[in-house]
Formats: structure tokens, sequence, C-alpha cells
């Protein structure tokens, strides 16, 4: 009986898969913060190379993946797919559930997937430095560490709640060579707004994502980098999926649901989508997001076109969201709390091709405990939704008593949030309620694009 199901080097994806073509519809136009019309790709230059541009608006199904980011990858890809047997067990449950495991990347999660190809991609197009945020750090280092490989100079905004909560993260991005500011900050215009309205503020991505956006756009030099909701981000991140598929044939079973946590939405597509290709073809399989209860864009969100940022710099996208100026209460799944979602995530789930489920805080650990217990990784908190929502399908086919195949994105470790769990173990970790008196507030500072 097989625990580990491996693929060769040779065997890591030779392209991308771009879901666009096979979207159930044409894509809603991405809006200029500005004149409210839409976006040339002339206005976008300024943030981010010709060559992501062209793929953040490509029809073609299949991207090639340059040799020299198939080089890097080839440092932790193809990642290994699991078998849960042991949580299955404990579960007592006849679901056969399967992760595929993205925390031996050296950053330890799925999102240098993306972070390489867009160093890349800027190096040859000229940029000299990166400017971007992170939330929890997993994204900032590793931007820091693909900059580091390409010969980049790296600025990470970090969100200060987790600044604070997650030092070690900013010590991994200094080590590959970033400069690391915590945010609001006062580098930059929507920083010093933000801090003059409130000094205490605990930051969030919408806000480090305005400082990221103003430092690129004011240096020349300088581009900007995203580590989730662009097309692009998700498109990277589709080797997931792809060796997934060949992981699964090896093991000979094939996922009735298909699963992933939800921050901005790109370890979720890079697993889903190639999944998702199967479905537009008619195969029988369901795709499940797991956002927090306490930011729930896709499941309390209203799907509207709204700033990608706090201060309005970024781009407007019609996405599912709770407002550009919500702050969500500081959990510990730093990644997971952004206000919007991707544009291409929110299409599929307003089209209900992809479910949406929130989950609470403490039940996120509980699972992750269990995993960790079971299966011996510790996970990232936000992975830990992912988690959560797996063993609620085992439990449910354990109700039915029915097989079901269940297969999640275990999309990093842990390691360097121990914090999170000392504090679940001492009985100070809350589930925060659902804020919606101040969702309502700020959705009503949605901007009004006449189309
Ligand atoms: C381990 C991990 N999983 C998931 C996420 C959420 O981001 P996304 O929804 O883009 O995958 C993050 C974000 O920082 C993360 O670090």
């Amino acid at each position: 009986m097989e625990t580990r199901y491996l693929l060769g080097e040779k065997q890591i994806p030779t392209h991308w898969y771009n879901i666009i073509p096979d979207m159930p519809g044409p894509l809603a136009p991405v809006i200029h913060p500005r004149t409210l019309r839409p976006v040339t790709p002339q206005d976008m230059l300024p943030l981010f190379p010709p060559a992501l541009l062209e793929q953040e608006m490509s029809s073609e199904r299949w991207i090639r993946i340059p040799d020299e980011v198939r080089e890097v990858y080839r440092l932790w890809r193809p990642t290994p797919l699991h078998r849960a047997r042991r949580l299955e067990e404990a579960l007592r449950t006849p679901a056969h559930i399967y992760y595929k495991y993205e925390g031996v990347s050296p950053a330890g999660s799925h999102k240098p997937n993306t972070a390489v190809p867009q160093a890349f991609y800027n190096k040859a197009a000229g940029t000299v430095r990166i400017a971007t945020e992170t939330g929890a750090g997993q994204w900032g280092s590793s931007m820091a560490m693909a900059c580091t490989m390409f010969g980049l100079k790296c600025t990470v905004y970090m969100v200060r709640v987790s600044y604070a909560q997650k030092p070690y993260r900013k010590s991994m991005m200094q080590l590959w060579g970033a400069e690391v500011i915590a945010s609001p900050s006062d580098r930059t215009g929507s920083g010093r707004s933000i801090l003059a309205k409130d000094a205490r503020t605990p930051g969030s991505l919408g806000i480090a994502i305005s400082e990221a956006v103003e430092d690129a756009a004011t240096h020349d030099d300088t581009k900007y980098a995203l580590g989730s909701v662009l097309n692009h981000v998700l498109l990277h991140q589709t080797v997931i999926g792809q060796e997934a598929k060949e992981q699964m044939k090896l093991a000979g079973e094939y996922p009735d649901v298909v699963i992933g946590c939800h921050g901005g939405g790109s370890n979720f597509a890079g697993l889903a989508f190639p999944f998702l290709a199967d479905k537009a073809a008619g195969k029988d399989v369901r795709v499940v997001a797991v956002e927090p209860s306490s930011c729930p864009s896709l499941t309390k969100g209203v799907y509207a076109f709204d700033f990608g940022d706090t201060a309005q710099v970024a781009p407007i996208a019609k996405m599912y969201t709770l407002g550009h100026d919500f702050v969500p209460p500081g959990i510990h799944a730093g990644g997971l709390r952004y206000h919007g979602a991707a544009p291409l995530v929110s299409q599929l789930v307003h089209a209900k091709l992809v479910e949406a489920r929130a989950a609470p805080q403490l039940a996120c650990f509980e699972a992750a405990v269990q995993f960790a217990r079971t299966e011996g990784i510790i996970p990232a908190p936000e992975s830990s939704h992912a988690i959560r929502g797996a063993i609620d399908e085992a439990l449910r086919a354990k109700e039915e008593g029915r097989e079901r195949v269940v297969l999640f994105n275990l999309s990093g470790h842990g390691h360097v949030d121990m914090a999170a769990y000392d504090e679940y173990f001492a009985g100070k970790l809350e589930d925060f309620e659902y804020p919606s008196e101040r969702v309502q507030e700020s959705l009503r500072h949605l901007p009004h694009v006449a189309l």
C-alpha cells in the first residue's frame, strides 16, 4: 500500500494551464482606479513587465514554462502527493484522503511557483528592484528567494500584525537579501495617511498592497509583484494541479472533491483549475474553496467591482469583496486576511462551478493539530482551512457510509507559525464574530463603475 506518489524531475510540467479560454463566459474588464475606464496594457507597464501583462490577458490555453524557470523549479518540484492513511484511520472514514504537499519548497509554501517566474520575467525586462507586500510572510519570503536567484533587489511591505507575530519570516526574507518594512509605514503616502487615521492599525494586505504599488509606481527601476489574485499568478500555480492529476493516476483514483484554502485564490486555483478543465469536459468533480469565517469574501461578500487595495491606487476588478477598506480581524492565518478574491475564482463561484465554505479559526487549528498528530506535518495556519474542509468531507462520507476520494492542497508548513500554535494550546486564540457592521460600512465605499 503506497503512501506517497512521486514523479521524477522530467515530469515537471512544461506548460502552465491557462483557464481563461475555458471560463464560463467573458471576463469582466479591469478598471483604472482614477479614470474608472478599462485599463490598457500601457496603463499597467509601470507596474509589470510586458511578458506578465501578456499572460494576464492571454487566451492561449497552454503557456510554455521558460527553461530557466523549470531549472529553479527542479530545486523542489515535482512535490509529493500523499495518501493520508493515518488520518483516515483516526477519522474511521471510508473516504480516501489525498494531499498535495507544497511545503517542500525552500520558502515552505506554494508561493515560489509564481515568485520564480515573476522574478525571471522582471530580470529579462531590465527591472532592478521588486516592491511587494506580504501577509503572513510566506509570499515575501518566496519573492525574496526568487529575487536573490535572479539578481534582483527586493523590498517587502509586511502587514504589521504579522511583522510582530512572525519575526522569523522577517529573518528569512532578510537572509535572502530583502529589505522588510512593517506596513503601514511612513515610507509611502498611503502608509502615512492610514497611520494618521489610526496609528494602532494592525495593517492588512489591502494596505500593504497600496504601499508596494505606490513604491513601484514612483520609482523607474522598480516593478510591483503580487503573490495572488491576478490571472498570471493563478496561471503559474497550475503546476500543482497538473502534477496532482498525474499522481492521482499513479494512485489509480480520481477525486470526487478537490479542496483548497482561499485567501486571494492562488493555491486553490493552482490545484483546482486543471481539474476544472476536466469538469468543463464533462467530468463529475466538486471543487471547494475554504476561507476564514472572519474574512469571508466568497461566502458573505458581494460580487462587484472594487479596488484591489485600501488606498485605491491598484486597479479595480470584479470580484467577491468585503469592501477595500475593511480591515479583517488579526487571525493567525495572515495570508487569508484579504478583503477580495481572485476575479477568476470569483467568476467561477458566481457561475456555481466552485463551492465556497467558511471555517472558524479554532476549528481550523483543531484540524491542523489532528493532522500533525497523524500525518506528522505541521501545517501553516492558512492550509489548516483546507484540512478542515477535507476532514469535514471525510466525516460526511462516514455518516453517509460512502467511499469518497478527497484531494486537498497542503499549501505550506507551519514551522514559522509556532507562536500561533502556542497561543492555541494556551487557550488564547478566539473565534472572531463575522464583523457584519464593519463590512456593511465598507461596502458603502465601493466604486461606481459604469460600463
Ligand atoms: C501557506 C499559505 N497558504 C495559502 C495562502 C493564501 O494565499 P492564496 O489564496 O493566494 O493561496 C497563503 C498566503 O500567504 C499561504 O502562505
